[in-house]
């Protein structure tokens, strides 16, 4: 896997918890061009 610190996994899981556990709405905005944010909600890949 590569290298990164964390961001994009922390960001969804946070967005994910508002959603899940607070019953918010939540509109991810993916600008990477690695787009693994919105491929991290794909149920295959
Ligand atoms: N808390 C954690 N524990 C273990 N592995 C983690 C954790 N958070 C992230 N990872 C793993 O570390 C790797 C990099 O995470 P992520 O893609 O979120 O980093 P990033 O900072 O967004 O990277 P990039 O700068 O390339 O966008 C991934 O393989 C991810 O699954
Ligand atoms: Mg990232």
């Amino acid at each position: 896997m590569k290298g990164g610190v964390g961001k994009t996994t922390l960001t969804k899981e946070l967005g994910y918890f508002m959603a899940d556990s607070k019953k918010k709405k939540i509109l991810f905005i993916d600008l990477d061009p690695q787009s693994n944010l919105t491929q991290s909600f794909f149920l295959t890949y």
